[in-house]
């Protein structure tokens, strides 16, 4: 029997994790921006999850395909996080919002940041979001 690996923040399959972001994409609702994202997360669990950003007529109320795909998952029980993949057309960055939502639940986390040909670069929350704000400054 061949026993499953855990994964980790270097040994996981990331061009993997990205195609499921590509593929997470086609289902984003932008019909006002039209920029679609998709956005895939591993938890330590080695389950990942999967979202979109889902727009809304009043602007404000569009929720970001990562904060979409952070709420999916803590929301099924997972906490803990090893690496998130986002796609969108031209490779954008994640918006600083999401970067702080995803902060919320560590500093190791990779980011692979791909456009939709599954191209990636790889950062991690604590490149994304220097000197942030979390847990640690609530006394
Ligand atoms: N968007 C995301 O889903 N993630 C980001 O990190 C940046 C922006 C979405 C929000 C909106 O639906 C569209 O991209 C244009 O801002």
């Amino acid at each position: 029997m061949v026993a499953m690996k855990k994964a980790t923040t270097t040994q996981f399959d990331r061009e993997g994790l990205v195609q499921q972001a590509v593929a997470a994409r086609d289902l984003a609702y932008a019909p006002y921006s039209g920029y679609k994202v998709g956005a895939a997360l591993l938890g330590e669990s080695g389950r990942i999850y999967s979202g979109c950003n889902v727009e809304n007529a009043l602007y404000p109320l569009t929720t970001c395909a990562e904060r979409t795909v952070v709420v999916k998952a803590v929301s099924e029980g997972e906490r803990e996080f090893i690496a998130l993949a986002v796609v969108t057309e031209n490779g954008g960055s994640p918006c600083g919002s999401c970067r702080q939502t995803l902060r919320e639940f560590g500093e190791d986390i990779v980011v692979l940041i791909a456009d939709f040909t599954g191209s990636y670069r790889e950062t991690t929350i604590a490149e994304l979001l220097p000197d942030s704000f979390s847990a640690l400054d609530l006394a």
